[in-house]
């Protein structure tokens, strides 16, 4: 990655017990909360997932972490592609921080998650606040747009020999990859320190594009033959690419399919694949 140091993303806000860290950082950019802001918890009520879902995780187990980002005029200033830009940097930086902290090396799954042989090890929720007036109780003024990323890291659990329980979950923890438990506070910092750079060189002209390569390349998604449960229908292809939007390219028996939003699951791994030829969508 190219990229000078950014300045530090901070403070960070630390919470033994909060509904979610999103919820928090959300609240606190339609206050006027700046750029950087980080808050952080050993344990979640109402943890936010993707698609509606709740994240749950022990006390104190794994890492649970949000981050509140300003689009800078060298993005576009529109949230939408911010959102993704920055959705992809946090994936981005976690998958270092788990390289340098744990010896591991996750492969990205489209959208945004961390996984390792097709079993979860993060997720990222990116959630755009738009512009609008601080509630008068606050005190008067007006907030700019904002993004709240949040990561949750499986780092301790699931446990090793809980399997039966991570393969309901079809979830993987460092602590299960590597036999050692991890500590938060470390991946925190591996995480914050790669974020940093990532973003101050989103603000570099060329540097979404060079994301945008990047994600491209350790995304494992991509080439695989794929299920997508998109709104109420599902369908099967492989996929062929993402575009700079972050949209999923799937080619079907009826042609290529754009894919905006929905869960995709990775069907056969690719070592037990036919090399050329595409069966095509389910019957
Ligand atoms: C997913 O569904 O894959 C995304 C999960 C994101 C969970 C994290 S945990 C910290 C932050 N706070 C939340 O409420 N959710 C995110």
């Amino acid at each position: 990655m190219h990229g000078t140091p950014g300045p530090a993303l901070g403070p960070i806000r630390r919470f033994d017990v909060i509904d979610s860290t999103n919820r928090y950082l959300v609240d606190e950019a339609r206050a006027g909360a700046p750029h950087g802001l980080v808050a952080v918890a050993k344990h979640q009520t109402e943890g936010r997932g993707r698609l509606g879902r709740r994240w749950e995780a022990p006390p104190g187990a794994n890492l649970l972490v949000s981050v509140l980002l300003r689009p800078r005029a060298s993005l576009t200033g529109d949230l939408v592609p911010d959102l993704h830009a920055f959705t992809v940097a946090v994936a981005l930086a976690a998958a270092e921080a788990c390289m340098e902290v744990a010896g591991v090396d996750p492969d990205l799954k489209w959208p945004n998650d961390l996984v390792v042989d097709d079993r979860k090890l993060a997720g990222v929720l990116a959630e755009a606040v738009a512009a609008g007036r601080i509630a008068e109780a606050v005190g008067a003024g007006s907030f700019a747009p904002a993004v709240v990323v949040g990561l949750g890291l499986n780092v301790c659990w699931p446990e090793p020999g809980s399997d039966a329980a991570a393969d309901a979950l079809g979830a993987t923890s460092l602590y299960r990859l590597t036999g050692a438990p991890v500590d938060c506070d470390l991946l925190l910092q591996g995480v914050l320190e790669h974020l940093a750079l990532r973003i101050s060189d989103l603000f570099e002209p060329g540097g979404p594009e060079r994301q945008a390569e990047e994600y491209r390349t350790r995304c494992a998604t991509v080439g695989r033959l794929v299920t997508v449960e998109e709104h109420s229908e599902s369908f099967t292809g492989r996929a062929c690419g993402v575009s700079d939007q972050g949209h999923l390219l799937v080619d079907t028996a009826s042609g290529r399919r754009v894919v905006t939003a929905g869960d995709v699951v990775h069907l056969r791994h690719p070592r037990s694949e036919p090399p050329a030829m595409d069966p095509g969508p389910a019957p």
